[in-house]
């Protein structure tokens, strides 16, 4: 059975001190939670901080970024040697918001997926289509072509190590969700295009969250969908009383 993993994404959120006051408050929340793995993706300059806070609960670490080189002259960027030095287990690369703002095409995601695996560090992979692509029908399209190239030449032995997150762009954000039959519909092509590419084996073990205004009260409808094993939560995992909520529905499915 394919593990549920229920994710926060804080974004460009929480200073050092804050994030070790809102894991605090996590740590002791999730204690004696079982069945689900929770990750929090916490900014650079909180992530030594954010390792340290969590340790002996089940609570792993997830840089936003990385820089697909091991080390060298590239002023201002992250590598994920360091990362992984620091106790950080996963990455989320390919999200929306850095594919639009910082212009971050398939090929360079797939570099960057590369060098994580490389690296030890586990990728959460963000695709999505946007709310022209979804009212032209191009979503499958979409997702198709982002999944092809953001995983070109990697092994189905990798792809195990690979967390997928389908994020539709109109729904971050913005409050408005994917209906839980919608999402399922799209995690069912998502899961196709990963058996094409990998084997139906492999496609069957791998997690697919969903996101996009993921919160206390919808992720239950959504994680109980048999193709929806986890969730990437922006807004709702800032506070640890709300993001608890969420990890439970997870438990549940
Ligand atoms: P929201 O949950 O705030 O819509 O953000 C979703 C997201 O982008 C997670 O990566």
């Amino acid at each position: 059975m394919r593990k549920t993993i229920i994710a926060g994404n804080w974004k460009m959120n929480k200073t050092a001190t804050e994030t070790r006051d809102t894991l605090k408050e996590l740590k002791e929340l999730v204690d004696g939670v079982k069945d689900v793995e929770v990750v929090i993706g916490a900014p650079f300059t909180s992530l030594e901080t954010a390792v340290k806070t969590v340790e002996g609960s089940i609570i792993k670490i997830a840089a936003q970024n990385i820089y697909p080189k091991e080390s060298g002259a590239y002023t201002g960027e992250i590598s994920p040697v360091m990362l992984k030095s620091i106790g950080v287990e996963y990455v989320i690369l390919g999200h929306s918001e850095r594919r639009e703002y910082f212009k971050e095409t398939d090929e360079f995601i797939n570099e960057k997926v590369k060098s994580a695996l490389k690296n030890g560090l586990r990728p959460i992979l963000c695709i999505g289509e946007s709310l022209e692509e979804r009212e032209t029908n191009k979503t499958d399209e979409v997702n198709s072509r982002q999944l092809e190239k953001g995983l070109a030449g990697i092994t189905p032995e990798e792809a195990k190590n690979i967390v997928i997150a389908y994020e539709p762009i109109w729904a971050i954000g913005t409050g408005k969700t994917a209906t839980p039959e919608m999402a399922e519909s799209t995690h069912k092509e998502i899961r196709k295009v990963l058996a094409k590419l990998f084997g139906e084996s492999v496609a069957n073990e791998m997690t697919v969250q969903y996101g996009g205004s993921m919160n206390a009260k919808n992720a239950k409808e959504l994680l109980e969908m048999d193709n929806i094993d986890g969730g990437l939560v922006g807004g709702a995992s800032l506070e640890a009383s709300t993001f608890i909520e969420v990890i439970k529905a997870g438990v549940k499915r």
